[in-house]
């Protein structure tokens, strides 16, 4: 028997195909999402599995931020698997939502700040993403779609109505510009009224709404359910009558003081170094002095301590759907949208944006069928938009573009299929176009804003004894930094790259197949995006950083344009980012690269 919605999926499903034709599109094996829901069950009669996706804000992985988290760490880590290389493709809030919501790298979302011009919910509606998005795919695909909580910046109490979300049965957002007043929660409502609820903590109301989308889609047996949760935690708090006020997170009144004797980690390499590191503005940033470095105490304390709130959000939900006994069909995913550095790691105050591990190296938890009990996986490495592609692929919801995701090996079934075909992904592209956030109320740079337009890599081939982050600067700078010997990220390698004497050493080849994986990476898309290493070697004989490594490739990657800017902007302005990847370079075998 076929259900009615079920049958209109299946016969959607088919549809990628046409989509996702694109002249790199050359492995029948990828693994896309699109092509993957093709053979995913949509045609059985059994239930689609449920999905809870809690996503909280602002949350680093680096400085094990869940470990605080009790309930996290015995509902969902010992009973699922955690993924310790998981990564923001874009350290701040909306962009990384956006890039999220579409399964999109954030170059091919072009949402890259919270704001106008280049970000924010009207400009996402304005390309036409409210009508193709992670809740219109899920609604499609038979899915009851509810979301409470922060979606993304610049959904506030006066656009709301006008640019009404879709795919969602029930959504209650919290709203601009109440959405990081940890007092004074604001929130939609599907017949557009403005929910206000002054005086509650916003964590907490998250957490009674959320529950309250688990009872209502559980009124509906036979439909699988999507409910997302997304409290502010642990963003910083700004007060909803101020501007660009970004004080320390206020944590729920029985967790004040909950981590009064948590002092930052001074052993720590890049803890408020003696001499200036990093690259463009964090060079120049004083060393901080007692004073800040006891208010950047007080502000990791207020971080930790709101996360406590967002821990017992966890623990309602886990208990809520064993209650409702449906805890073993159901997902339950836990992340974050980007990073933060809040140790004064390179002598910076709180807040993210930069391409240093603190800000996008992320927490992602999950169990459900088929999820590893108590797996630590230490060496995948995927991202957000990877998430996205997975969760479409589970839900078996096509999508009418081919999106820039590989599948996270979530289940068994996915690492097994991972396997085969040739392991998990091992690199990730950050980007990012606008002024760094500085957030808290010490040292902000000036002039402001500065300038933070980069793209950064990270590769971690750890089996075969390779981790690295290479970042590209607007401002021509470059940072290469071996993670097996300099975890912190204090010692630039690319410092030595122009002197003579380097002109054949590792670090001198390194960077040439850094900056080629990275000039396929920034205008990747589908295909590309899953396997760069194949747009440069079409013959499949290098399929990672060790492979290219060899010295028979060293003039074929001398050879290619780097990676570079002609100015600094605070948008994607293609122009100002030539040259770019063509298949015309691929490596060709019969040809000679030899250097003039
Ligand atoms: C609109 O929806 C909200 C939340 O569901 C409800 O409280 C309110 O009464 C509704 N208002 C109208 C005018 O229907
Ligand atoms: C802080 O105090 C709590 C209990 O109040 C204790 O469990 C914890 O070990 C202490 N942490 C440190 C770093 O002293
Ligand atoms: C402090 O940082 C060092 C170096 O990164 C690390 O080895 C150590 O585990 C950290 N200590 C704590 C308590 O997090
Ligand atoms: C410490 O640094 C802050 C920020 O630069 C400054 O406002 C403050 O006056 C300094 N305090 C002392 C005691 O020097
Ligand atoms: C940022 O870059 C723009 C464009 O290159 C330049 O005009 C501006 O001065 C830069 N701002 C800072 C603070 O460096
Ligand atoms: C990205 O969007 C901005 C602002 O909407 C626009 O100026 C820019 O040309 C777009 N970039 C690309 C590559 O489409």
């Amino acid at each position: 028997m076929l259900h009615l919605a079920q049958a209109a999926v299946a016969a959607l499903a088919i549809l990628p195909s046409l989509y996702s034709a694109s002249p790199l599109d050359t492995t029948p094996s990828s693994s896309s999402a699109s092509l993957s829901a093709r053979h995913a069950d949509t045609c059985s009669s059994k239930k689609k599995p449920n999905i809870v996706f809690i996503i909280s804000d602002d949350q680093d992985q680096r400085q094990n931020s869940i470990g605080v988290m009790k309930h996290v760490q015995e509902l969902l880590v010992r009973k699922g698997t955690m993924f310790e290389k998981f990564y923001s493709p874009i350290s701040l809030c909306c962009p990384s939502r956006s890039a999220f919501l579409r399964a999109q790298c954030a170059h091919n979302t072009n949402i890259t700040n919270v704001r106008p011009p280049y970000g924010g919910w009207p400009l996402f509606n304005e390309f036409g993403y409210g009508d193709e998005w992670l809740p219109t795919f899920l609604e499609e695909a038979g899915y009851d779609v509810r979301y409470t909580g922060k979606l993304m910046n610049g959904q506030t109490v006066d656009n709301i109505a006008a640019l009404p979300p879709k795919g969602l049965v029930d959504h209650a957002f919290l709203l601009d510009p109440y959405t990081y007043d940890y007092w004074h929660p604001a929130f939609s409502s599907p017949n557009g009224t403005v929910i206000y609820r002054p005086g509650e903590y916003s964590t907490d109301v998250v957490a009674e709404i959320g529950l309250k989308y688990l009872d209502d889609a559980a009124k509906n047996p036979d439909k699988p359910f999507f409910v997302g949760i997304a409290p502010m935690g642990p963003h910083a708090h700004m007060p909803y009558n101020t501007e660009n006020v970004f004080d320390a997170p206020i944590p729920a009144p029985r967790h004040v003081g909950a981590f009064s004797n948590v002092t930052l980690n001074t052993s720590r390499e890049s803890f408020n170094p003696d001499v200036p590191s990093g690259a463009s503005w964090v060079r120049e940033l004083p060393k901080n002095n007692e004073t800040v470095i006891e208010y950047i105490t007080e502000y990791y304390r207020g971080r930790l301590e709101s996360l406590l709130a967002v821990d017992e959000l966890v623990e309602k939900v886990v208990k809520k759907l064993d209650e409702m006994g449906v805890l073993d069909e159901t997902y339950i995913i836990y992340t974050t949208d980007n990073g933060y550095e809040s140790n004064a790691g390179h002598r910076r105050q709180p807040g993210k944006s930069l391409a240093y591990e603190e800000d996008i190296n992320i927490p992602l938890v999950v169990r459900g069928p088929d999820v590893p009990q108590g797996l630590i996986d230490t060496d995948s490495v995927y991202s957000l938009v990877d998430l996205a592609s997975t969760i479409l692929d589970i839900a078996s919801a096509p999508t009418p573009y081919d999106t820039d995701g590989s599948l996270v090996p979530l289940t068994t079934s996915l690492r097994d299929r991972a396997k085969w075909e040739g392991g998990t992904k091992q690199f990730h592209l950050t980007e990012y176009w606008v002024n760094a956030y500085v957030e808290g109320k010490y040292n902000q740079p000036n002039p402001f804003p500065v300038n933070s337009t980069l793209k950064s890599l990270r590769v971690v081939e750890r089996e075969l004894g390779l981790d690295y982050a290479y970042t590209v600067w607007c401002t021509g700078e470059r940072e290469i930094y071996d993670m097996t010997t300099d975890p912190d990220q204090m010692h630039n390698l690319a410092s030595t790259l122009s002197s003579s004497s380097t002109k054949s050493s590792y670090i001198t080849r390194l960077h040439t197949r850094l900056d080629a994986l990275l000039l396929v990476l920034k205008t990747c898309s589908g295909q590309s995006c899953r396997l760069p290493w194949k747009s440069m070697f079409t013959n499949g004989k290098v399929k990672n950083l060790k492979d290219a490594m060899k010295k028979e490739y060293d003039d074929y990657f001398k050879g290619l344009p780097s990676v570079r800017y002609s100015r600094c902007e605070l948008g994607y302005h293609r122009t100002l980012e030539a040259p770019f990847w063509s298949h015309t370079l691929a490596y060709s075998p019969e040809k000679s690269y030899a250097q003039c």
